[in-house]
């Protein structure tokens, strides 16, 4: 396999200064529906520990922080999205550089995960979604919100998994694929939303 992680890095890297403000398809408008999406759908959610994975520039977490105090930690893979997440100041939020693989916190310490237009970059999808399950305490909510095969196309390197899932190597990131694998990593699914033509929230909830 290549080595997916380094190009999504790369590839990000590069994006970050313009992310938001290019507000297109390959950049930030995806990015900014499933965010308002998840905070949405967040409202009436009690929670003192959020973690945001594959956090970008930090759209959600600055959505959430103006309606909500809470501890808030934003990871992503691109040091130079991180930079400019930590350039908005958001009240409450940290940010580490890390993957979603490799989950630098304990066991049950969030009361929700979220990941906004991130999975499908996803190397190895399964051990990320072990992870969030693992860093979440019981009872907590894991809403992912992205992109289904399909929609936007395998134009660069790191969607892997529209590639993969064209070769039959992984499973697609389809609204039904993400409900299937949350079930077998132990979440119940509680919701399931189908947001525009390509674009889906998916909830879970650790048992
Ligand atoms: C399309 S952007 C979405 C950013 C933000 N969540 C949003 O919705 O605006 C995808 C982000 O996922 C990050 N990413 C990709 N693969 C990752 C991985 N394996 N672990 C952590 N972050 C990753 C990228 O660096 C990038 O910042």
């Amino acid at each position: 396999m290549k080595d997916y992680e380094a190009l999504s890095r790369k590839h990000f890297d590069r994006q970050a200064a313009e992310y938001d403000e290019r507000d297109t398809v390959y950049y930030s408008r995806e990015g900014k529906i499933s965010c308002r999406d998840i905070a949405e759908r967040l409202k009436d959610v009690p929670y003192e520990s959020l973690l945001d994975v594959g956090c970008g520039t930090g759209f959600l977490l600055d959505i959430l922080s103006k309606r909500k105090s809470a501890r808030y930690v934003g990871l992503d893979l691109s040091v130079e999205m991180i930079k400019m997440a930590e350039k908005k100041r958001i009240a409450g939020a940290g940010f580490v550089n890390g993957s979603s693989d490799r989950l630098p916190f304990s066991d049950s310490e969030f009361d929700v995960v979220t990941c906004s237009q991130s999975f499908h970059h996803y190397p190895r999808p399964d051990r990320a979604m072990s992870e969030a399950y693992r860093v979440l305490k019981k009872g907590g909510i894991y809403i992912l919100s992205d992109t289904g095969i399909g929609g936007i196309g395998a134009w660069i390197d790191n969607h892997i998994l529209f590639r993969l899932s064209r070769t039959g190597d992984c499973h697609t990131t389809n609204r039904k694929g993400i409900a299937e694998m949350m079930e077998k990593a132990g979440f119940s699914v509680i919701g399931s939303y189908q947001i525009s033509r390509f674009i889906y929230t998916v909830i879970g909830r650790k048992e």
